[in-house]
């Protein structure tokens, strides 16, 4: 049996379906197991998961691959220098998942600021005695600066979450810029990173992992940080120096972290377990059924458009179902591969 497209999982909604429908030599099968290895020489098109890195070797492998769709709007796990040399088509979910992952952003915020796990565990172990004037004390909100690395879509839709706190949002970018940003309910300046760690009291970081952000928040930038302030990552674990975080988190240097994401992951550093005033959600930013449905739609659409594209397969305009809300395709974001 030929396999064109190559699939791992089965993904949320009717859209995979759909395209196998459509294109019957679509074939399921997990990743790295003795079938998905054997089918590589064959496969035209990957579809992968964000847990699921391609190597240069896989591309070696696969000799006819045209395309490959991630269930991701991150690419950080594909060899996207290799892809474009090959001419490898690199298709992900842009757009669709930017409220659910400021949502959960602003779900650690409130979750760590207001030690809302720390209740909730208090009360569920049968220890909580009545209300006390003393009992589980948080830090406010209001006022506070909220510093916000990256100014995409979400760290947009992020600042528009912190504004409607009474936080007054702060933004850096990967390219350096200065200048203000528009964030729809208001506009906010964007500060060298120094500037930027040096006021916030809240740090969220939103922008993607490359070779220009790894490792961007070191103990260096820690240090600039000022007491007490909370930090928030629902981007990727590479872009913090998990270690010196939980040190300054150990010191009560910092006031808090929340994690949705984990250098590695899903191995979780093992001191993130033990250190106080941590919340960890186990990768949870684009987990709402509509916004899981509305990537593979993306994904989905984006591949076949992205093979018709080069030969060989019916344009997925031409009667496909489902409605393109949002254009996903791309050879390679040049500032992904910085
Ligand atoms: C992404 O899309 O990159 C998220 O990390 C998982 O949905």
């Amino acid at each position: 049996m030929t396999t064109r497209i190559l699939a791992t999982s089965p993904l949320v909604g009717p859209a995979l379906v759909d395209l196998g429908a459509r294109f019957p030599d679509l074939r399921l099968a997990p990743f790295r197991s003795l079938e998905w290895n054997a089918a590589l020489r064959e496969t035209e098109a990957l579809v992968v998961l964000v847990s699921e890195p391609i190597t240069e070797a896989d591309l070696e492998a696969a000799p006819r691959l045209k395309a490959i769709g991630t269930y991701s709007v991150g690419m950080d796990h594909l060899p996207l220098r290799v892809c474009q040399t090959r001419g490898i088509t690199v298709v992900n979910t842009p757009g669709v998942l930017t409220n659910a992952t400021a949502d959960i952003a602003l779900a650690l915020l409130l979750a760590v600021t207001r030690r809302i796990a720390e209740g909730e565990a208090l009360l569920r172990r049968g220890h909580w005695k009545g209300w006390a004037p003393d009992q589980l004390l948080g830090s406010g909100l209001a006022g506070k600066a909220c510093g916000i690395l990256g100014s995409g879509p979400i760290g947009l839709a992020f600042a528009r979450r912190a504004w409607a706190l009474d936080m007054t949002p702060l933004f850096w970018d990967r390219e350096g810029r200065g200048g203000e940003v528009d964030f729809g309910v208001g506009r906010a300046p964007r500060l060298p990173l120094i500037d930027l760690l040096q006021r916030s009291n809240v740090l969220s970081l939103h922008c993607p992992l490359t070779d220009h952000t790894r490792g961007l928040i070191d103990r260096a930038a820690l240090e600039q940080l000022p007491r007490g302030a909370v930090i928030i990552n629902t981007a990727r674990g590479g872009l913090m120096d998990e270690n010196a975080a939980i040190d300054r988190l150990e010191s009560g240097l910092l006031g808090g972290v929340g994690l949705d994401v984990y250098e590695g992951e899903p191995r979780v550093n093992p001191r993130w377990l033990q250190a106080p005033r941590t919340v960890l959600l186990p990768h949870l930013g684009s987990a709402t059924v509509e916004t899981r449905a509305a990537m593979a739609r993306l994904l989905c659409e984006g591949l076949a458009a992205a093979l018709a594209a080069r030969g060989g397969f019916p344009d997925p305009g031409s009667g496909g179902p489902g409605e393109r809300s949002e254009r996903s395709e791309q050879v390679v974001p040049p500032d992904s591969i910085k």
